[in-house]
């Protein structure tokens, strides 16, 4: 297989990867070919909530493929958000089956519906024929056991899918262990759609593991791993920049600060959303720990400011 067939998808990352982060994203780094945005809940009674629907409007994401998330397990509820977007002109849209929090899951939604192949079947069989989207599905390997995902793939192959996209960890582990490379595999053998391989590749070398464990997978998805190190997609599909990384990475910072200054009324809520960022990209400055924790601490965006000026003038060593 060739190299050059590697699809790059950034993951849904709810509070991260929004509207504001993938322009931004897609302005200074390249490599990610597509995004799936953060799940958008179904709200009934026929509401929409603008900002979320804002968030995935073609016309504010020029830059970079976006596929639309709904996290919901009511058929018309689907149907009616499905509806709303395809009148924007989007085609595609995923259905969240992997959120691991136990407050959504005990609604069975997200992971909460994988014990239950017989309501995912229930619900495809009532929404794929109103849908005029196409469909694609992102899971987990189970809520409680990594067993449960042969009956819901067993479901899954009734339906015409884009892709799944699987996460081979259940919904009970959060993020905990590591990604099931065995477990993926099993899965691979018993669906009949294409599959997208999604966890823990935040490096050349999990990315190459998971390559030469998978050589028919084209399309991965990365979450955590582009927060940590916006130059992974560049990376793996070894495009050259010929820049110094911390001024592209202070250029890429300013620009997602402009970004949020822009649509965020409070600075606390400014500076709580640049922080979020900052942990996950601190640990790849070598020595980080301390400057890390000044820019956590700011208590005002002045400080903040004079902190994240600080770390980028100390010259900092990028390890990833
Ligand atoms: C903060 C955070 C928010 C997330 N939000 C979503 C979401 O909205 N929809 C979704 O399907 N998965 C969501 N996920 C899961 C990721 O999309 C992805 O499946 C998971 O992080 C594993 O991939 P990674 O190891 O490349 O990060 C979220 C994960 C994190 C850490």
């Amino acid at each position: 297989m060739k190299k050059d067939d590697t699809t790059i998808i950034l993951a849904p990352l709810q509070g991260f990867t929004d509207v504001t982060y993938r322009n931004v994203f897609s302005d200074h780094f390249s490599g990610v070919d597509e995004a799936v945005a953060p799940f958008i809940s179904t709200m009934g009674q026929m509401r929409l909530k603008p900002s979320r629907i804002k968030d995935v409007n073609p016309e504010n994401n020029k830059k970079l493929f976006v596929v639309p998330q709904i996290l919901g397990n009511i058929p018309k509820d689907f149907i009616f958000l499905a509806d709303h977007l395809y009148e924007m002109g989007i085609k595609k849209i995923n259905w969240n089956l992997g959120c691991p929090h136990s407050k959504i899951a005990k609604k069975k939604r997200g992971s909460g519906l994988l014990m239950y192949p017989d309501e995912i079947d229930a619900f495809l069989d009532t929404v794929v024929p109103k849908i005029s989207n196409t469909l694609s599905v992102k899971l987990r390997l189970g809520r409680k056991s990594k067993n449960e995902i042969f009956k819901v793939l067993y479901v899954l192959d009734k339906y015409p899918l884009d892709e799944i996209i699987l996460h081979p960890r259940t919904g009970r582990q959060m993020y905990e262990g590591t990604s099931d490379h065995d477990a993926f595999e099993k899965a691979l053998h018993c669906s009949r759609h294409p599959l997208t391989y999604n966890g823990d590749i935040i490096d050349l070398d999990s990315f190459h593991a998971v390559q030469k464990k998978f050589p028919h997978i084209q399309r991965f998805m990365i979450g955590r791993g582009l927060l940590s190190n916006p130059f992974l997609a560049e990376d793996i599909k070894k495009i050259i920049i010929n820049k110094n990384k911390i001024e592209l990475l202070k250029d890429f910072h300013d620009d997602l600060f402009a970004g949020y200054q822009k649509i965020f009324s409070g600075p606390a809520h400014l500076t709580g959303r640049m922080k979020g960022f900052w942990n996950y990209l601190g640990p790849s400055f070598k020595q980080s720990k301390k400057p890390l924790k000044n820019i956590l601490k700011a208590d005002s965006i002045a400080k903040y400011r004079d902190m994240v000026t600080k770390i980028f003038n100390a010259d900092p060593e990028f390890i990833k």
